[in-house]
């Protein structure tokens, strides 16, 4: 057993307002925050489908607020969208800004906040190399409000944000760019579609379960940018798993059913805080690399490789691994560690069944002769917290069985 005063770890957290209704306090906690002039960032469908942003804006007049809306992002935001977005803020002046929508939009109003703050040369200075400089944002951004729509990326709460350049999904990652207050209303994802429900919620899942199978923070490098998991990630993450498993199916295919809402946008927050610092690994290494390739959209193409990894990683963390098939709903009274642990991939595909996913990568048309370029993209980037090397060998072993998962 490690002794616990030999490491430290860390722990962030946006401050938040979390309910049915919590919209309504928008206007007061902007207030709180010294914004009496903002960009409110969301998508066109948000925009022309929800009454969401009536609800923002409603809000914000109470209190006397004024704003404008950049409503033009379509889906992941590109290059192109951080330079409209930008030219069109800073034709005025702003004290802060407010993110609506799902991690795209709250992504983009965290580089955009940053570029307005501190106007470098080019938003690509804050993004990590190669993509980017890789340069430190230098201080405090103007006062951000996340407003999430969907229950996935936890963008809400983490210091991560995706924009699309040159190909390729760069981040900016930093401190700095973690939103000052989030707001998050499950009235405010009720008109999300099955798929998109079922797709963000398994990446939220799958958040809570990299985090709480990451290796743990005692055997991390000292001075990296991610702990790997701790007692207080295991909490979070258990919590996340556990309310995955009780509420998705019914957010799926009940869409207007409040308490699964609810279930499923604590769990998105909870899993955000548990990644934001454990960090990702397997799934995310190769989910994002074949969904790239292939143009899967995120969840989707993170959640089917999900069983493998799991039976991957079974008899190499039995006991935390049994206890994900025990969040899921699995008896596994009587069995022994690693009977129980077997059981979690059990879960998930059942999981992923009756949410409606594709039954495997054999649905899009995966061809053996392209094995190879996901296993090369898979293992580019080291992840210091994997629980299991990610070598050539462990990545094809997943990818073959997730061609086909039933
Ligand atoms: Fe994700």
């Amino acid at each position: 057993m490690p002794n616990v005063f030999n490491y430290v770890f860390g722990f962030r957290a946006t401050p938040l307002k979390f309910g049915v209704g919590a919209t309504e306090l928008l206007g007061k906690e902007a207030k709180k925050l010294g914004i009496n002039s903002t960009l409110i960032i969301t998508d066109s469908t948000i925009y022309e489908t929800t009454d969401v942003i009536k609800r923002v804006t409603e809000s914000l007049e109470k209190e006397g607020i004024k704003y404008d809306i950049w409503k033009e992002l379509k889906g992941e935001p590109t290059e192109e969208d951080v330079i409209n977005a930008l030219d069109y803020a800073m034709k005025k002046d702003f004290d802060g800004f407010i993110g609506v929508g799902g991690g795209s939009s709250i992504d983009l109003t965290k580089i955009v906040d940053a570029c307005y703050t501190y106007k470098p040369s080019s938003f690509k200075d804050y993004l990590a190399k190669p993509y980017g400089k890789g340069e430190a944002i230098p201080g405090p951004i103007k006062p951000l409000i996340a407003i999430p729509t969907t229950s996935g990326t936890g963008s809400e709460t983490t210091r991560a944000a995706v924009i699309i350049t040159e190909n390729a999904k760069a981040t900016a990652y930093d401190d700095f760019i973690m939103p000052r207050l989030a707001i998050i209303d499950p009235l405010n994802t009720i008109t999300m579609p099955p798929k998109v429900t079922a797709g963000t919620g398994i990446d939220a899942f799958t958040h809570a379960l990299e985090a709480y199978l990451a290796k743990p923070t005692h055997l991390i490098p000292p001075g990296s940018i991610v702990t790997g998991s701790n007692s207080l990630i295991d909490l979070i993450s258990e919590k996340a798993i556990e309310l995955v498993g009780k509420s998705l199916r019914v957010a799926t295919w009940d869409g207007k059913n409040l308490d699964a809402r609810s279930d499923m946008a604590l769990a998105a927050y909870l899993a955000g805080i548990a990644f934001d610092s454990a960090g990702l690994h397997v799934v995310h290494s190769v989910g994002q690399a074949v969904g790239a390739i292939k143009g899967i959209s995120h969840g989707i193409s993170v959640g089917l490789f999900v069983p493998a990894f799991l039976e991957v990683v079974a008899p190499i963390c039995p006991e935390k691994t049994a206890r994900v098939a025990k969040l899921l709903g699995k008896d596994i009274k009587g069995l022994d560690k690693r009977e129980a642990a077997f059981l979690a991939s059990e879960a998930v595909r059942e999981l992923l069944k009756d949410i409606g996913f594709p039954n495997g990568l054999s649905e899009f048309d995966v061809k053996e002769e392209e094995i190879p370029k996901f296993v090369e993209e898979s293992i580019r980037r080291p992840r210091v917290n994997s629980p299991v090397a990610i070598l050539p060998e462990v990545v094809e072993q997943i990818i073959r069985k997730t061609m086909k998962l039933w």
